[in-house]
């Protein structure tokens, strides 16, 4: 009996019942159960896994800027955003901290799972909405280590699309990063460019809506959508900006 190979539609049914299964294990084991946020945390590991080789070069810079400015060891590291931890170094911090206490909406089951065979017991993943503000923080003298990590934009576009004040709930999100203990660390995209096949930048929007960030330490691009996952036409290629505050 000759095997044949999975073709382009044979693999797109295997990603859809891994993205089904994701789902349902998220939802089984989420303390937060809505659909939306599971959904939308679906789509960000599928986006990941197809993007991964474009996404590379912007996931390792997150992780040696963290490496870095960390403390070489503490209490509480709390990471802000932490989604699939694919830009934080989470394995670092779980050796230099006592807790690492993740910090996202909704927190995937592949994702805890992963944590789990990698042997990390002091990671405690907390499902929660930052964009109702940070304060939860400032009490807390064990934290040593506080990380917005490629979340804050993400907060300004949920703002705008809910008919709230974007530029409103960035300031927010910096004054409660400021105010919190411990060494701060921000990385965000702050804008994105629609980049034409012959080079050409066609857009440039601001998803910082006009709220100014302290001097970057680094910057560098990250092509979000490359070639074919919007359009075969263009790539959004954001501006990501590395600081310590
Ligand atoms: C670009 S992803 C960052 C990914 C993550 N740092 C990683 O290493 O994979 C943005 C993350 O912010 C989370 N997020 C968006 N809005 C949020 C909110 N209001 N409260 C908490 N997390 C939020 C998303 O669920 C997502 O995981």
């Amino acid at each position: 009996m000759s095997r044949s190979r999975p073709n382009r539609s044979g693999s797109r049914d295997g990603a859809m019942i891994l993205e089904a299964l994701n789902f349902a294990a998220t939802w089984a084991v989420s303390s937060r159960r809505r659909a939306g946020e599971i959904n939308s945390s679906v789509r960000l590991w599928a986006r990941a896994r197809r993007c991964a080789r474009d996404w590379a070069s912007h996931e390792t810079k997150c992780k040696a800027f963290i490496r870095t400015n960390m403390p070489e060891r503490g209490g509480v590291a709390a990471v802000l955003g932490s989604g699939l931890l694919r830009d934080v170094p989470v394995e670092d911090l779980a050796r230099a901290f006592r807790e690492v206490r993740l910090f996202d909406l909704q927190h995937l089951a592949s994702v805890r799972l992963r944590a789990r065979t990698k042997g990390m017991t002091n990671l405690r993943f907390v499902q929660r909405d930052l964009a109702e503000g940070l304060g939860f923080l400032r009490d807390d003298p064990e934290i040593g280590l506080v990380i917005s990590a490629n979340l804050l934009s993400q907060l300004g576009v949920a703002a705008d699309r809910n008919g709230a004040d974007a530029a409103a709930v960035i300031a927010g999100h910096l004054e409660g990063l400021r105010a919190a203990p411990g060494r701060r660390l921000l990385l965000t995209d702050v804008g994105f460019g629609i980049v034409l096949k012959d080079g050409s930048v066609a857009e440039r929007h601001d998803l910082m809506h006009g709220v100014a960030l302290p001097e970057p330490t680094e910057t560098w691009p990250w092509p979000v959508s490359p070639y074919g996952e919007m359009d075969p036409g263009y790539k959004a290629v954001h501006d990501v900006v590395a600081i310590g505050l």
